[in-house]
């Protein structure tokens, strides 16, 4: 499998593999009423191996609910449901009788990360794909949907997703400063690197990577601006 990250930084934003399509099959279904909690190392871990879900520990010692690469030494996160508001210990991750996945916090607030008809089962698929189903089967919900900062291998992104980077490598995973867009109107990747305007600087710097559909080109522009 290639993987190949872009950017300086050491910001990892994207996993993009050339080959080597996973199979999609289904680990052992995760029953209703299946929990895991933050600090006790316990995850749902995709048929192959390759793939868990569950509590990342951070080294600032919160956890995020995420999905990581299991199999190589250094856990690489590639999806995250809070990342940023991090679970503290003592935190539980619930797939709950009636078919919701929440997240609950020490305090007592519940974190939806899927509410709506009732799933039946939950699995950890093979290909990274953390996805909620009802008895026939269909996906009511798929972390796929919902990309953080890393495409997998078989993962489309469509038009108005958009993938933020971390800010800050692999010790912290909140939203970045660099956005990549598939553009709603026109289909084009657009990689953009934001300097969030404080208020005293009038100028804010914009670097795109474009992925021209059309031409099939990908350049990167420097369209910063610099009013008045
Ligand atoms: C969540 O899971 C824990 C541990 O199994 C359980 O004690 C708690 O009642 C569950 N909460 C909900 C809302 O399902
Ligand atoms: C409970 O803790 C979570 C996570 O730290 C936080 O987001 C939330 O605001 C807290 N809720 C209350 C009522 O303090
Ligand atoms: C990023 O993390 C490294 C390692 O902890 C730290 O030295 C550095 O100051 C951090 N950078 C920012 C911008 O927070
Ligand atoms: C893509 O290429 C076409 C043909 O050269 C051009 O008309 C169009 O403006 C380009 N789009 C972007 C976003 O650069
Ligand atoms: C983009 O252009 C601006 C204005 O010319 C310049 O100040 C800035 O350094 C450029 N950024 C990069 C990354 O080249």
């Amino acid at each position: 499998m290639v993987v190949a990250s872009i950017l300086k930084y050491s910001v990892v934003f994207l996993v993009i593999s050339f080959h080597g399509f996973y199979a999609m099959n289904t680990s052992d279904a995760i029953k209703l009423g299946s929990s895991i909690q933050a600090g006790d190392k316990s995850s749902w871990i995709s048929a192959s191996g390759d793939f868990a879900f569950g509590f990342y520990h951070l080294p600032s010692s919160l956890f995020l609910v995420g999905i990581w690469f299991n199999k190589i030494p250094e856990r690489t996160l590639v999806w995250s449901a809070n990342r940023d508001d991090p679970a503290r210990l003592g935190s539980t991750m619930n797939f709950t009788v009636d078919g919701q996945l929440l997240l609950i916090h020490p305090n007592g607030t519940r974190y939806s990360i899927y509410s709506g008809d009732a799933a039946s089962s939950a699995g950890m698929n093979n290909d990274g794909n953390f996805v909620l189903s009802n008895p026939s089967s269909k996906f009511l919900w798929q972390s796929f949907d919902f990309p953080t900062d890393t495409v997998l291998p078989g993962q489309a992104l469509v038009m108005g997703q958009k993938l933020f980077s971390n800010s800050n490598g692999t010790m912290d995973y909140s939203t970045g400063r660099f956005m990549l867009e598939i553009q709603q109107f026109d289909g084009n990747v657009v990689l953009s690197a934001y300097k969030f305007a404080d208020p005293g600087y009038a100028n804010n710097q914009y670097i795109s990577l474009i992925f021209n559909q059309s031409t099939c080109y990908m350049y990167v522009i420097n369209t910063t601006s610099i009013p008045g």
